[in-house]
């Protein structure tokens, strides 16, 4: 019916239409600007910030979590909290400062309690992201955790399928490891995540350095 009444112009109405939007902003502070008053989903009700991202808009590697947390709600910035300690540590780890990547989650609001993100919320905010690395155009993602990991390849594997390899976003390597709040939980999990990173660096310095 939908094709009777729209026709070849039909195509426009398409899944890619939010993505097709975001394509008028070129920079970073463009799409930010365009994108920071979003009520797209009902997050945008309960949140306290914006968590749009920061650091290097000109980094070789892009860090993306799941959600912001308490601390990051509050202060509009991604790990700052518990997990972003960590996570700066597992950086310090392979010579690599926040100064010199760029930082941001799946969803750019805080889930309420932290629970998961909800399918629609993740649906609402994933085009934000896919702009975001296109914007920046990284050598490297390193996806941290299995939601980030999962929605940016659009699957639903385990943490053991996706870790201790390179994987691909688009034409873009992607390394895969546990999220800092699983590591907080799992300490002997840490150990997989340093050899996670490491393979990262090696990447880095034999193709992008
Ligand atoms: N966990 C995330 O996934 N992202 C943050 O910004 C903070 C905690």
């Amino acid at each position: 019916m939908q094709e009777d009444l729209f026709g070849s112009s039909s195509s426009v109405r398409s899944d890619d239409a939010p993505e097709n939007e975001l394509l008028k902003f070129t920079t970073l502070a463009e799409l930010y600007e365009g994108t920071k008053d979003c009520q797209k989903c009902r997050l945008g009700a309960t949140r306290k910030n914006y968590v749009f991202g920061n650091g290097n808009p000109k980094a070789k590697i892009v860090v993306v979590g799941e959600a912001p947390g308490a601390d990051e709600d509050e202060q509009g910035i991604p790990f700052i909290g518990r997990s972003g300690q960590l996570m700066d540590k597992i950086l310090s780890s392979i010579n690599l400062t926040r100064e010199e990547v760029f930082a941001c989650n799946v969803l750019k609001s805080r889930p309420p309690q932290n629970r998961n993100p909800e399918p629609d919320e993740v649906a609402a905010c994933l085009p934000y992201l896919h702009r975001q690395i296109e914007i920046i155009k990284p050598k490297i993602i390193l996806a941290l955790g299995k939601t980030a990991a999962n929605t940016l390849l659009g699957s639903d594997f385990a943490m053991s399928a996706m870790r201790g390899k390179v994987m691909k976003w688009r034409n873009i390597d992607m390394i895969v490891t546990y999220h800092p709040a699983a590591l907080l939980r799992n300490p002997n999990w840490k150990r997989f995540t340093w050899e996670d990173v490491q393979l990262l660096r090696k990447l880095y310095d034999e193709k992008y350095a």
